[in-house]
Formats: C-alpha cells, sequence, structure tokens
C-alpha cells in the first residue's frame, strides 16, 4: 500500500491501476466506511481511499479543527484490508493560494442539511470533484447513511458529465442500531444509548407504513414523538423525502426516504430508512 500526500503522486501511482474503485473518506475510520472499502475491493480489485478533513464543508461554528483524527490507526485498517492507494492530501495541497472556484448543484443541495449547515454541500462537492477529478476511479463509494450527499453526487456527476459509476452502500450500524459515524467519538456512554432512539425511531416509522401508514405528517408525528421522549435531545428536522431530490412528500410513496438530524449534548447525528409499502 503506498500513502501518497501529492496530487503529483497520486496520479503517477494511479497510471498504474486498470479501473480502480475509490472511496473519499475523512478519516477516523469505522466498520461503515470499511464496508464501502470491503466492497470496493470486491468489485474493482485496486482500491483507493483517500484520507482528508476537508475544511471548506465545515462551517465557522462547526467541528473542523476538533474533528477526530488517527492516521496511523486508519492506515493500519487499510493495509489490512487490502488497499493499493491512500491519499492524504494538506488542506494547502487541495487548496492553494488563489483557489476560487465553488460548485453548487442547485436545489437538491437546498432543504435539510443545506438549510442547517449553509455552504456544505457546495464544500463537499467541490472536494468530491477534485478527488474524482484526481483519482479518475471507474467507481466512487458513498454511504447511504448521508443520503443527501448521496444525492448531491449524483447530480454533480450527472449534470458534469463525469465518467465514473457512483454506488451506494448501506448503513452500517452497531448492535444497539445506532448508525456507525466518526462522531460517535464525542457522544459520552449515556449519550450513546440515548442515540439508539433514532434508529427505534425510524424502525418504529418504517413499520407502520408496513401496516398500511401513508400520510407523511402522521409518520412525522411519531419519530418526533419517540424523540422527544429522550431527555437532552433536541430535533433539528425530520423528513419523509423523495431520495433522489430531498423534495419533502405528503404521501409516502414506493420511493422514499425518513430521514432526521438531532442533538444529543454537543454532538450532531444523523440517520434514515428507506420506508416500503407492503
Ligand atoms: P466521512 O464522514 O468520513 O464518510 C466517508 C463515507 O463513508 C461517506 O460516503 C459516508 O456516507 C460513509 N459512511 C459514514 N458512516 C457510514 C455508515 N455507518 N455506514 C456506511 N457508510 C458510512 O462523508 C464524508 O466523509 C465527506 O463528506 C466526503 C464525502 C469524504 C467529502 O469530504
Amino acid at each position: 500500500m503506498q500513502v501518497l500526500p501529492t496530487i503529483a503522486e497520486i496520479r503517477e501511482a494511479r497510471k498504474n491501476l486498470d479501473q480502480p474503485g475509490f472511496v473519499p473518506t475523512m478519516g477516523f475510520l469505522h466498520d461503515g466506511h470499511l464496508s464501502l472499502i470491503r466492497r470496493a475491493i470486491e468489485e474493482c480489485g485496486d482500491v483507493v481511499v483517500s484520507i482528508f478533513v476537508n475544511p471548506t464543508q465545515f462551517g465557522p461554528a462547526e467541528d473542523f479543527s476538533r474533528y477526530p483524527r488517527d492516521m496511523e490507526r486508519d492506515l493500519a485498517l487499510l493495509r489490512e484490508a487490502g488497499v493499493a492507494l491512500v491519499f492524504t492530501p494538506n488542506p494547502d495541497e487541495m487548496y492553494p493560494p488563489g483557489f476560487a472556484t465553488a460548485i453548487d448543484v442547485g436545489p437538491v443541495a437546498q432543504p435539510l442539511e443545506g438549510a442547517v449547515r449553509p455552504g456544505h454541500f457546495s464544500g463537499v462537492a467541490t472536494v468530491v470533484c477534485k478527488l474524482l477529478n484526481i483519482v479518475q476511479p471507474a467507481r466512487a463509494y458513498f454511504g447511504q447513511k448521508d443520503i443527501q450527499q448521496c444525492a448531491v453526487i449524483r447530480r454533480l456527476v450527472a449534470d458534469l458529465n463525469m465518467p465514473v459509476e457512483i454506488v451506494i452502500g448501506g448503513t452500517v450500524r452497531n448492535t444497539e442500531g445506532l448508525a456507525l459515524s466518526s462522531r460517535n467519538a464525542y457522544l459520552s456512554e449515556t449519550e450513546q444509548a440515548q442515540a439508539t432512539v433514532l434508529h427505534r425511531a425510524l424502525q418504529a416509522a418504517r413499520t407502520r407504513v408496513e401496516l398500511g401508514e401513508r400520510n407523511a405528517n402522521v409518520l412525522k408525528a411519531l419519530i418526533g414523538d419517540m424523540l422527544t421522549g429522550e431527555p437532552g435531545l433536541s430535533v433539528d428536522y425530520i423528513s419523509i423525502a423523495d431520495p433522489d431530490d430531498l423534495r419533502e412528500l405528503e404521501r409516502v410513496t414506493d420511493r422514499s426516504v425518513a430521514s432526521l438530524a438531532v442533538h444529543i449534548g454537543k454532538t450532531r447525528l444523523l440517520d434514515n430508512v428507506f420506508l416500503t409499502p407492503g
């Protein structure tokens, strides 16, 4: 496994790979990242992973400087998984003096995360576009856990005719149902236990849909009641939307996703599930 911090080196090393897979990450790797990486290795053979905590997708009051980092542990996990190349740029390599371009993918980036975190998806779309241009993979892998990010990337790649196939991997959870996230490192033990309500609430909505409920407001109220039953938890949003454009739905259709964002203590957590009418 080669660990390369510059664009010139990763481009050179990439020339020796045939149709590689690519998994962009911000590091502090967990089984969610590793499930994408294992799948990429299975499907593509050679896999490139990037580790870059991208400053432009964090708001001024967000956790960029305290975002968890552990490069040594990450590299050991990637070596063990069988990754070919790891791209580890620093911010100056990605954003040299004079850097000025920002990608705006339009309406899909505006609701939900986009509304709470202005500029976030422009930062994500721009860095992912740069990373895809640098690595030029055949396929790039993203996690359903960040469902709006998936929609943003799909829009970006389609609109800019980028020659890459986007693959979405399912959300990996711990045994209590909590979606794995690098930010779970911020949670105390009590908060971790409280955080399991996210998945329980989403599952309850799923079950209601399977039993025939189609009214999005009824389902959102059910989720909201379960969440607010947990002390110390505050809700950013509860959404039932089309997973392709994140447009809110009044009624659940064949393609609907229930997603939510909450704060537990100082930590912001996301989760979502697809709703499947019987
Ligand atoms: P990061 O949060 O490190 O996530 C990297 C990838 O892992 C994303 O595609 C994310 O959706 C996926 N992932 C995170 N938790 C997961 C889980 N529990 N199960 C399955 N997949 C999971 O997302 C980013 O980084 C950044 O925005 C990035 C795309 C790298 C651009 O900077």
